[in-house]
């Protein structure tokens, strides 16, 4: 008990375990909502209304959170960012927690991605 809350205390130190900022999955549902992602994404962000679309539902957090990012910084940093002026413009509000709980919500989501084994 006391090694395991000294490990954590310890990986938290480093950034691996940063519970304090938790991605929330009810307000990164709270966001897409207000958002209406679902307007382009389709219903449970998983039936894009057009095929250039993407599906999103189900997707690894951590590849949408990078995603959004990418669009926020956009052509500021043409290494890392993503040029679409439609995302783009969609994901100028958010602040990085935002982006942590959109990603938490969309990731929990049921979708269609297959992972081969
Ligand atoms: C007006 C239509 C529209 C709306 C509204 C919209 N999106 Fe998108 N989204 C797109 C398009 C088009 C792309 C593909 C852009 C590209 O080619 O980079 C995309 C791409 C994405 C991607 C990247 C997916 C991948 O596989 O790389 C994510 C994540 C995403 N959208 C999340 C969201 C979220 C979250 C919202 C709501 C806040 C939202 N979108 C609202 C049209 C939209």
């Amino acid at each position: 008990m006391k090694f395991a809350l000294i490990t954590a205390v310890l990986l938290s130190s480093i950034g691996l375990v940063n519970v304090a900022n938790a991605a929330s999955v009810d307000k990164g549902q709270a966001l897409v909502e207000k958002g209406n992602c679902a307007s382009c994404h389709g219903a449970g962000l998983n039936a894009p209304i057009l095929p250039a679309y993407p599906r999103l539902a189900g997707q690894y957090s951590d590849y949408l959170y990078y995603a959004l990012k990418a669009y926020k910084v956009g052509n500021g940093n043409p290494q890392y960012g993503r040029n679409n002026a439609i995302m783009g413009s969609q994901v100028q509000a958010f602040s990085d927690a935002d982006i942590q709980d959109i990603a938490a919500y969309i990731s929990s989501l049921p979708g269609n991605f297959v992972i081969k084994k």
